[in-house]
C-alpha cells in the first residue's frame, strides 16, 4: 500500500482509539468517509494519477475504504454499548431502597387492624374464611336462630335487595359476619377453626355509625370445647391486640339467637382520659357465646359430638380505641391528610413481635 494509504490508516486508528464520545467518533468518521474527508478526497484524486498506477492505487483506495468503514462502524458500536452500560450505571433503581416517604402509599387503619387481628388468631391456629356480601336470607338470619320477626330483619336495619329472577328469596346485604359460621360448617366437618374478617351493612349513619362497616366473625368447633376455651381465647386474643398483658377483660350474659349461654366481652379503661387497661369503666367490644344447638343442627353438626364457641368483633372500634380515632366517619371521608397521620407504612406489616 501506498505510504499515504498507509499514514491514513494508522491515523485513522489512533483517532478512533482516542474517540470516547459519540460526537468525538462522528468527527473522525465524517473527517475519513465523509464528503470532504480524506479518503473521499483521495478517490477524488484517482483521476489524475498515470494510467498504469491509478488500476492498482484504484484497488487499494477501494481496500482501505472497506477497512476503514468496518473499523469506525466497530468502535462507534463499542461507543454506543460503553454509553449505555454508563447509563444504566447511573440510572440504576435499588429496589431493595424504602421509596420517599411522601410519595408512598399507607395502609388503611382499618385493613391494618384486619392484618393484626388475623396475625393473632393465625398464631392460635385459626384459618381466614370468607363469605359473599351480598348474601341470602337464610344464611344472615334463619340458620343463624333468628326468627322470622326479629327486630334485625326490619327494613330499619337490614338493607333488602330487588329479587332476582328465578330465585324466591329475597337477598340482604350482610349485617354481619355470622352467616360464614353457617357456609363453613356447611362447607367442611369439624374440627373447625377460622375468622372471618369483612364488610357488613345497616341501615344507620351517625358518629358512631356508618351504613357500611367491618366486623370479624370467629367459630371454634370441635370436641369437648367449654365456656374455658372460649373465655381463655378472648382474653389472649385482646391481651396481644391491645398490648397490655394485664388487661382487665369483663365477661357479661347477653343475649343473640345463634348462641346460648351469650355474652358480651368488655375491656377495662378509662372514660375519662381514654387510656386502655386503666381506669374504673367498662368498654363493649365483642359479643361471644356457645354455638346453639339448632345452629348446629342447621348445618348438619351433631352436637352431642361437636360443640364450639363463636365471637363477633366490630373492626372500626377495635381501630378507632387502639389507635385513638374519635369519628367513625373520618375512615371513609377520604382526606388524604387524615390518612397520612393514621396510615401505616406498607412495610412494616403486623406481626407478633413488633409494633403491638
Ligand atoms: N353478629 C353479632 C352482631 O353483629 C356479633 C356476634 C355475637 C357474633 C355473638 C357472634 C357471637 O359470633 O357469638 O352483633
Amino acid at each position: 500500500m501506498a505510504s499515504d494509504l498507509e499514514n491514513l490508516k494508522s491515523e485513522t486508528l489512533e483517532a478512533l482509539a482516542q474517540a470516547q464520545n459519540h460526537a468525538e467518533w462522528d468527527v473522525v468518521r465524517v473527517g475519513v468517509l465523509g464528503r470532504s474527508g480524506k479518503l473521499t478526497g483521495l478517490l477524488r484524486q484517482l483521476g489524475s494519477f498515470p494510467h498504469e498506477e491509478r488500476k492498482e492505487r484504484g484497488q487499494s483506495l477501494n481496500r482501505l475504504r472497506d477497512e476503514l468503514t468496518k473499523l469506525i462502524e466497530a468502535r462507534g458500536k463499542e461507543i454506543e454499548e460503553d454509553a449505555l452500560q454508563q447509563r444504566l450505571q447511573a440510572e440504576r433503581v435499588d429496589i431493595t431502597q424504602p421509596p420517599a416517604s411522601a410519595r408512598s402509599g399507607l395502609i388503611h387503619p382499618i385493613s391494618r387492624t384486619i392484618e393484626e387481628i388475623t396475625t393473632i388468631f393465625a398464631a392460635m391456629g385459626f384459618r381466614l374464611a370468607e363469605g359473599p356480601d351480598i348474601e341470602s336470607q337464610w344464611h344472615n338470619f334463619s340458620a343463624l336462630n333468628t326468627p322470622e320477626h326479629h327486630p334485625a330483619r326490619t327494613e330499619q336495619d337490614t338493607f333488602y335487595l330487588p329479587g332476582i329472577e328465578g330465585d324466591d328469596e329475597q337477598r340482604v346485604l350482610r349485617t354481619q359476619t355470622s352467616g360464614v359460621q353457617i357456609r363453613t360448617m356447611l362447607q367442611q366437618e369439624p374440627p373447625i377453626r377460622i375468622i372471618a374478617p369483612g364488610r357488613t351493612y345497616r341501615a344507620d349513619h351517625d358518629a358512631t355509625h356508618s351504613p357500611m362497616f367491618h366486623q370479624c366473625e370467629g367459630l371454634v368447633i370441635d370436641k369437648c370445647i367449654t365456656l374455658g376455651h372460649l373465655k381463655g381465647c378472648l382474653i389472649e386474643f385482646l391481651r396481644v391486640f391491645f398490648n397490655k398483658p394485664d388487661l382487665p377483660v369483663r365477661f357479661r350474659a347477653s343475649y343473640f339467637p345463634f348462641t346460648e349461654p351469650s355474652m358480651e366481652v368488655d375491656i377495662g379503661w378509662s372514660k375519662e382520659t381514654g387510656v386502655i387497661g386503666a381506669g374504673a369503666d367498662w368498654l363493649e367490644v365483642l359479643g361471644a357465646g356457645m354455638v346453639h344447638a339448632r345452629v348446629l343442627s342447621n348445618c348438619g353438626v351433631n352436637s352431642a359430638e361437636w360443640q364450639g364457641f363463636a365471637f363477633g368483633m366490630g373492626i372500626e372500634r377495635l381501630a378507632m380505641l387502639k389507635n385513638g380515632i374519635a369519628d367513625l366517619r373520618s375512615f371513609y371521608e377520604s382526606d388524604l391528610r387524615w390518612l397520612r397521620h393514621y396510615g401505616f407504612s406498607s412495610l412494616s406489616p403486623a406481626t407478633l413481635t413488633e409494633g403491638f
